[in-house]
C-alpha cells in the first residue's frame, strides 16, 4: 500500500511541474512581504477585544518541568498561506513573515508542522463558505481575546512536533510527535506553526510518516462525529450491521470503509469505475459502480442497510427505503451553513429547520432515523484511531502530496471534487 502512495505522490509531483511550467498558478500567485503584511493592518477586523487582564502564559510546563517560552526555540517569524478577502485562488497569499502564534490558554499546544491535508472545507472556506456561523462560534471561543477574520490561514489537520505547551497541558510535552484536527473557528495549519488544544490533538501512530498521518486527522474526526457522535453507532453494533458508505472513493469514504471493516461490519460502498478496485482494496465487501447501473435499483436488490453514512447527498429522495426498521441515516452534505450564508442566522435556520422537518417526519411511518452531521474535532477519537493505524487496520489512502509553496495547486485539484483518498501537503521540507 504504501508502494502505492508513493508511485502515486511521484505521479503528482509531474503534474505539479508541468502545471507550474504552463504558468497555471504562478501568475495568480502573491509572495507577500513583511511590508505588505503591515500595509494590511486594516483589514484585521476585531470581533471582540482581549481585556487587559485576560491571562497570558509565556512559560509552558510538563509534569514538574518548566521549559522556556517558544520565542527562544523558533525566529518568532513563520511562512504561511493567508487570505484577505474571500474569493478563488486569487486570493490566496504566500508569506514568510507571519507571527508564530502564541500560547494563550492553558490547553494550547504550538506544534511545528511537518505536513498537513487539504480538505473541501479548506476550499470551501477560501470562498467564504460557513463564514457567519464561523465568526459567530470565532466570538464565542475566543473568550474575550481578539478574534479576526483576516488575514485568516486555512487548513484544518496537520502531523508535526510540539514545540510548547500552556500549563494545563499534562499529556504531552515538547518533542512529542502528534496528529489532530482544529475547529473550524480557529487559525488553521496551512503555516508551519499552528496552536491546538490538547483536546484537537493525539501522539500520532509510530509506524507513518508525517505526511501520511496528516492525511487522516480531519477525515477521521470527521467520520468519527458523523457515525459515533451524531449516528450513535458503536464498534460493537457494527460488528453485526450491514452498513453502505455512499461515495468510498474520496478522503471521508476511504477512511470509513477502513474504520468499519476494522470494526466488524459487512460494508457495501458506491464509487465510479475506476475506484472499484481501490475501495475493494480497502475492504468493501460489495461495490455499486454508480457510472454503470443504476444505483437506487441495484442498492435495494443488495439488502437492506442497518447504517447509511452518506458523504454525497444524492439519496434523500429514497434512503428510508433502504434501511432496515430502526436503521440510520446520517449524511455530511447539509444545507445548514449555506442556508446561513445565504439569509444569516435566524433567517438560515428557519429555512434549515423548514427543509429538514419533512425528512425527519417521512422517517417516522419506516420507523428509520435521518441525521445531518457535522465535523467535531476529537482527539480521544484519533488516540482510537492512532491504535487502528498501528494495527495496521487503517492505511493512509494518499493520492497526492504538493509542496508547501504549491498549495494553490493542492486547492485547485481538491476543489475538483474528484478525489481518490487525499491530497497533503509537505511543509517541512519548506527553506526561505
Ligand atoms: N458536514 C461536515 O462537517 C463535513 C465534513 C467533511 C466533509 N463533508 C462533506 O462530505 C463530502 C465528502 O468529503 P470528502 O472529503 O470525502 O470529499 P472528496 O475527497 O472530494 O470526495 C468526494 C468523493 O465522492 C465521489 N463521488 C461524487 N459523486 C458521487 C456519486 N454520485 N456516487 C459515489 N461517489 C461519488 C467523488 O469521486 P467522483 O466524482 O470521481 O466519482 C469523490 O471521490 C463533501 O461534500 C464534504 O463537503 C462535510
Amino acid at each position: 500500500m504504501q508502494t502505492n502512495t508513493m508511485r502515486s505522490c511521484f505521479m503528482c509531483n509531474n503534474t505539479i511541474r508541468s502545471n507550474i511550467n504552463g504558468a497555471k498558478w504562478t501568475s495568480n500567485i502573491k509572495i507577500r512581504n513583511s511590508t505588505f503584511l503591515s500595509n494590511q493592518k486594516q483589514f484585521f477586523l476585531p470581533v471582540v477585544l482581549r481585556p487587559k487582564s485576560t491571562p497570558y502564559y509565556p512559560y509552558g510546563q510538563y509534569g514538574n518541568k518548566r521549559y522556556q517560552h517558544t520565542e527562544s526555540k523558533t525566529s518568532g517569524k513563520m511562512a504561511a498561506w493567508q487570505i484577505h478577502k474571500y474569493g478563488g485562488n486569487e486570493q490566496l497569499s504566500f508569506s514568510n513573515t507571519c507571527r508564530v502564534p502564541p500560547i494563550s490558554n492553558p490547553d494550547d499546544i504550538l506544534i511545528k508542522i511537518h505536513a498537513a491535508s487539504v480538505n473541501p472545507i479548506d476550499v470551501g472556506m477560501r470562498g467564504g463558505y460557513g463564514s457567519n456561523v464561523i465568526n459567530t462560534l470565532r466570538g464565542i471561543f475566543s473568550q474575550l481575546q481578539v478574534a479576526s477574520e483576516f488575514p485568516l490561514i486555512l487548513g484544518r489537520d496537520f502531523s508535526g512536533v510540539v514545540i510548547q505547551s500552556g500549563r494545563g497541558v499534562h499529556r504531552f510535552k515538547p518533542g512529542d510527535q502528534v496528529w489532530g484536527a482544529l475547529g473550524v473557528e480557529k487559525p488553521g495549519s496551512h503555516s508551519q506553526y499552528t496552536i491546538a488544544s490538547q483536546r484537537e490533538i493525539s501522539k500520532k501512530p509510530s509506524n507513518i510518516s508525517h505526511q501520511q498521518a496528516a492525511s487522516l486527522p480531519y477525515v477521521a474526526a470527521t467520520t468519527w462525529s458523523a457515525i459515533c457522535t451524531f449516528g450513535n453507532f458503536t464498534q460493537q453494533k457494527a460488528s453485526q450491521s450491514r452498513v453502505l458508505v455512499n461515495g468510498g472513493s474520496g478522503g471521508i469514504g476511504t477512511f470509513a470503509i477502513q474504520l468499519l471493516k476494522a470494526w466488524g461490519a459487512e460494508v457495501v460502498t458506491t464509487c465510479a469505475t475506476d475506484a472499484v478496485a481501490m475501495v475493494t482494496d480497502l475492504g468493501a465487501d460489495e461495490v455499486i459502480d454508480y457510472k454503470t447501473v443504476g444505483v437506487e435499483s441495484s442498492l435495494k436488490e443488495t439488502g437492506r442497510f442497518d447504517f447509511i453514512l452518506d458523504t454525497v447527498g444524492n439519496m434523500e429522495s429514497y434512503q428510508s427505503s433502504l434501511l432496515t426498521r430502526g436503521g440510520m441515516f446520517v449524511t455530511l452534505v447539509t444545507p445548514v451553513l449555506t442556508n446561513i450564508d445565504k439569509d444569516g442566522l435566524l433567517g438560515g435556520l428557519a429555512k434549515t429547520a423548514f427543509s429538514i422537518l419533512p425528512k425527519l417526519t417521512s422517517s417516522l411511518p419506516k420507523q428509520t432515523n435521518y441525521r445531518w452531521a457535522f465535523f467535531i474535532p476529537d482527539g480521544k477519537a484519533l488516540g482510537t484511531v492512532k491504535d487502528l493505524v498501528e494495527a495496521e487496520m487503517i492505511i493512509p489512502q494518499i493520492e497526492c502530496v504538493y509542496q508547501f509553496r504549491d498549495l494553490p495547486l493542492a486547492y485547485e485539484k481538491v476543489g475538483e471534487k474528484h478525489g481518490r483518498g487525499k491530497t497533503v501537503l509537505d511543509i517541512i521540507s519548506y527553506n526561505r
